[in-house]
């Protein structure tokens, strides 16, 4: 598993003899992340692409891997001890930088039939309003390239991946700041419904010149607590 071999990567660094402290510049400090979170690895089914997603989507996922809101010890490791002026740098890094997307990792949603397919579609685009499942384009952006300054694109993403997330999101391993939409929705979906979104998803090819968006022509359907003045949204 790729994850073991750069975990050694990462340990060798910081055994170095030129870095027997900490990494200490900025550049340092993100070559370790680079390991995983690179082009090179896009051919691997789980590792999330992180450059160019918000700047604040990316802060609060640093500090929430710092602070036990969400668990994936590899992360902590990563950041564990870091203060937020040095996440917030580590975030305007990755926020600026848009390398060109690598071919997609099959993963589990690459076996999707078309009915899956089509039924992950409509969740994506129009949500399913007997269920409570608001469209995510009405959150992640017409485009799904996100929006600044907190929601984060939603392709380029692996299949097993996005599953992972609602996986934790359920059983409550990944939180973010009250009311946790993402929470709310994933309590909302099947197993069956997450399988097709995710495998729609991992299915779009992404533009590398695409940009979060600035804006969202409607408030959001439902309020959440990362996106900064979304509470005034009619909440369900
Ligand atoms: C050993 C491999 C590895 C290293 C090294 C690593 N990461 Fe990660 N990172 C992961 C994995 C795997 C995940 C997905 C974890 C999960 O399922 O929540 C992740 C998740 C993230 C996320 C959340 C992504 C999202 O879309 O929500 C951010 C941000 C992140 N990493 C930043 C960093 C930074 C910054 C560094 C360097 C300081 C780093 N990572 C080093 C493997 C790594
Ligand atoms: C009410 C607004 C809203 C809606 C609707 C919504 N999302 Fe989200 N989503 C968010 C926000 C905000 C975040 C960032 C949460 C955080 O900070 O952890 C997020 C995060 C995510 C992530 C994490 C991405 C990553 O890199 O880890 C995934 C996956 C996701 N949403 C999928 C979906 C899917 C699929 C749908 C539709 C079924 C959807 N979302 C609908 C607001 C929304």
């Amino acid at each position: 598993m790729p994850i073991f071999a750069a975990f050694s990567l990462a340990a060798a660094l910081s055994a170095a003899p030129a870095a027997a402290t900490a990494p200490d510049t900025l550049e340092q400090r993100v070559a370790a992340c680079l390991a995983c979170h690179s082009v090179k690895e896009r051919g691997d089914a789980y590792f999330p692409r992180i450059a160019g997603k918000p700047f604040g989507y990316l802060y609060n996922q640093l500090r929430n891997f710092r602070d036990g809101r969400r668990h994936y010890p590899m992360m902590t490791y990563m950041v564990t001890q870091l203060p937020d002026a040095y996440l917030r740098e580590i975030a305007d890094y990755f926020a600026a930088r848009h390398p060109p997307y690598a071919a997609a990792a099959a993963g589990s949603g690459g076996s999707a039939s078309a009915a899956q397919l089509a039924r992950g579609e409509t969740l994506v685009r129009q949500g399913d309003a007997g269920k409570q499942i608001p469209a995510c384009v009405a959150c992640h952006g017409a485009a799904l390239t996100g929006v600044e300054p907190a929601t984060p694109g939603l392709l380029g993403l692996p299949s097993d991946y996005i599953n992972a997330q609602f996986g934790n999101w359920k059983n409550q391993t990944r939180r973010a700041a009250a009311p946790d939409c993402m929470a709310d929705i994933a309590a909302r979906l099947s197993e069956a419904d997450v399988a097709a979104v995710s495998a729609w998803l991992s299915k779009q090819a992404p533009d590398a010149a695409a940009r979060p968006a600035t804006s969202l022509p409607a408030p959001l359907p439902l309020a959440c607590g990362s996106v900064p003045s979304s509470t005034t949204g009619s909440a369900q």
